[in-house]
């Protein structure tokens, strides 16, 4: 597969087979879906939820089981990706949105839940900051903000590690190097991970409340925030 011109075209052509890449590519994948339905406060019934970046809906399809009466807003540039969401969640109520995170307007005080599965780190560090302060404004009070994404900068004195084991990890299904050089490309191009502490820190500066964590190998990260 060759590197598209932009997000939406990349995402369109990585759609074919994405659930199959996702796992054989990004490490703990299914683990860091797992943790969007992770112990949820007493009494936590939410009525409105947007998954920012959507993809195929892997996201959403966790925790539809959890809440399958709620509302949900499935965002994303890549048409394809809606169409295959439009053909998996027929049953539920399920607005979809083909949008640019940039350009969507956020409902203020909405949303009881906003997901991002590994779709943050296509913004850079000023974009994922201002896209917070949205997230926390369209959130209702006690609303979560939960995200699972690679969290280490390019900059980070570690990156070249993350690189040596994500390869090794990559290899173990794809093992003719390929696929590695295709992603590479991809994640030159298009992926502006930041660090978890970075990330934490611009939560905590507009005011979230308990950011907790789950971390594996130091980078691969899971965070849920609440707005109090
Ligand atoms: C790696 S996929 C993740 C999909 C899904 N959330 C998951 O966890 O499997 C990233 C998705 O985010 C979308 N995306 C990336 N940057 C975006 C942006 N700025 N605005 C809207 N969608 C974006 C892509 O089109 C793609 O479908």
């Amino acid at each position: 597969m060759s590197i598209k011109d932009n997000i939406a075209d990349e995402f369109d052509a990585f759609s074919a087979n994405y659930t199959q890449d996702m796992i054989g590519c990004v490490p703990y994948y299914s683990k860091l879906m797992s943790h969007f339905i992770d112990a949820f406060p007493d009494g936590f019934k939410p009525s409105h939820i947007l998954d920012l970046g959507c993809g195929n809906g892997n996201a959403t399809a966790t925790i539809i089981q959890q809440f399958p009466r709620a509302n949900y807003a499935l965002l994303d540039a890549s048409k394809e990706m809606l169409h295959l969401c439009k053909q998996r969640f027929t049953n539920y109520s399920v607005r979809y949105i083909n949008s640019y995170f940039q350009d969507f307007e956020f409902k203020k005080n909405h949303f009881d839940i906003v997901i991002a599965g590994f779709s943050l780190h296509h913004c850079n560090s000023h974009e994922k900051q201002v896209l917070f302060k949205k997230i926390y404004e369209s959130l209702t009070l006690g609303g979560l903000f939960t995200c699972s994404d690679l969290m280490i900068h390019k900059s980070n004195p570690d990156h070249s590690d993350l690189k040596k084991n994500w390869q090794h990890f990559v290899h173990r299904t794809f093992p003719n190097g390929e696929k590695w050089k295709w992603l590479m490309e991809h994640y030159h191009e298009f992926d502006k991970p930041d660090n978890l502490n970075d990330q934490i820190a611009w939560l905590e500066a507009i005011n979230f409340e308990r950011v907790d964590v789950k971390v594996y190998e130091n980078y691969w990260g899971h965070f849920r925030a609440i707005k109090n």
